[in-house]
């Protein structure tokens, strides 16, 4: 009794000290200002990782407002960031990537963060094009914070097992291995049906169809035969084949539901950027072990990056702008570049910092971001807005969409009509 009573007292008085803390923190993060930051990173380890920033924000004495707007990719948080700026509701920082960070800087509506980039020598830091994408006009504006890798597929090791199949190297051996997956009942493939899911496995299917070439010449200089070819046919033929094997009930279900799939073995693979491994390891499987982290085959030497990045938005007071400065200072020190990036999946950005502690799929990732990096194997990707503005992806997507849920078109018109459809949207963007 005595033994419980004093554990029990003992107890609230952590309780109580833990909420001063908290409150002593609370106050000290109101003491210097604050910074509202839009993102779109709700599932359970997107949200986790931001708390991470959070923290480390408040242990400076600065509160930030973590504004997540729920939609994988992005699509809501870009409507709300538009309604903010028009109403004069401007965040500190929003979640923006690849060439929408030019466009909005732009725009004359953001602000730079010059004196903390040099301060701190991003320019030596970051790898030059990761660099360059974050400036505008000579000036940094933005703050990048991961690498993910796009061309990822998770494979839940046990259910590959039960069905004597082969961790799939080459395109054959997937669909060898979809195939026993199916006729024992287990579903291949995770996902069907939301757009943006459909346009992140294509951005895989094109670089193991066509390599890191072939994808640059069709995503990044958008060139029309490339666009309009056998090969970008073969990738639709492709996507045909994995819509065969995905979850018949998939659609409109989120990514990491099916991340969540994969962790349970209801369904055996999932085609996905390493955000999913944050949600794996958030399940509580380890990447590399339970669920395997295969390049997607074919695309091996391919590494399709994705850089989440904040732009700096132009707000009114001085404790705004300290806040903006204490933001990106803190999000590019080496502490958080290790905690945030082994919560989220991805690999620091940062060069240099040590993986010391990070799973085997995060090793592997840089190990494959260092390799495809001499041998010209890194693209930016088309399907997470690093490698085209909106309208340029938006009209990809939308052939690809059609595509997906239409079985009469063939894979032959399907490529005819990306051309056509990216030629009309490259027109209007120079309008
Ligand atoms: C972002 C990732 C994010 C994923 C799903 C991607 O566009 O770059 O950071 O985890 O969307 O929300």
């Amino acid at each position: 009794m005595m033994r419980s009573g004093k554990l029990l007292k003992s107890g609230v008085l952590a309780c109580m000290a833990a909420a001063m803390l908290t409150m002593a923190t609370n106050a000290a993060a109101a003491d210097k200002g604050e910074i509202s930051v839009l993102n779109w990173w709700t599932s359970g380890s997107e949200a986790k990782s931001m708390g991470v920033l959070q923290q480390m924000m408040a242990k400076e004495g600065y509160k930030m407002n973590n504004d997540a707007v729920s939609g994988g990719g992005g699509t809501n948080a870009r409507t709300v960031l538009k309604s903010r700026l028009s109403s004069d509701n401007v965040p500190g920082a929003a979640q923006i990537k690849g060439p929408e960070i030019q466009q909005w800087c732009e725009q004359g509506v953001t602000t730079n963060i010059d004196a903390v980039a040099k301060a701190d020598h991003w320019d030596k830091l970051l790898a030059p094009a990761i660099a360059k994408g974050m400036q505008c006009g000579g000036h940094w504006v933005a703050v990048p914070f991961d690498n993910h890798r796009v061309n990822w597929l998770w494979i839940n090791r046990a259910d590959i097992k039960k069905v004597d199949a082969q961790m799939p190297q080459s395109w054959d051996e997937l669909v060898s291995t979809m195939k026993k997956l199916k006729a024992a009942g287990i579903t291949p493939i995770a996902g069907g049906g939301d757009t943006w899911q459909i346009g992140t496995e294509f951005d895989a299917l094109v670089a193991g169809v066509g390599g890191a070439d072939f994808y640059r010449k069709a995503f990044v200089d958008l060139d029309k035969s490339a666009l309009d070819s056998p090969t970008m046919a073969k990738a639709f033929e492709h996507l045909r084949v994995i819509k065969e094997y995905s979850d018949p009930n998939g659609s409109g279900l989120a990514w990491n539901h099916d991340t969540g799939m994969v962790v349970k073995g209801t369904a055996a693979m999932q085609i996905m950027g390493d955000w999913a491994k944050g949600e794996i390891a958030n399940d509580g499987a380890t990447p590399g072990k339970e669920v395997a982290c295969v390049a997607f085959p074919g695309s091996q030497g391919t590494f399709i990056y994705n850089i989440d990045s904040f732009e700096m938005f132009k707000v009114k007071t001085a404790s705004e702008r300290a806040a903006q400065a204490t933001f990106a200072r803190t999000a590019m020190s080496p502490e958080f570049q290790r905690k945030f990036n082994m919560v989220k999946g991805s690999i620091p950005v940062r060069e240099g910092t040590s993986l010391t502690g990070f799973d085997e799929c995060a090793k592997a990732s840089e190990h494959d971001y260092k390799d495809a990096a001499k041998k010209n194997g890194l693209v930016p990707s088309m399907s997470q807005d690093m490698a085209e503005v909106g309208a340029i992806k938006g009209a990809i997507f939308d052939v690809v969409a059609r595509f997906y849920n239409s079985d009469k078109m063939t894979s032959q018109e399907a490529a005819t009509e990306l051309a056509k459809q990216v030629e009309q949207a490259k027109q209007m963007t120079q309008m």
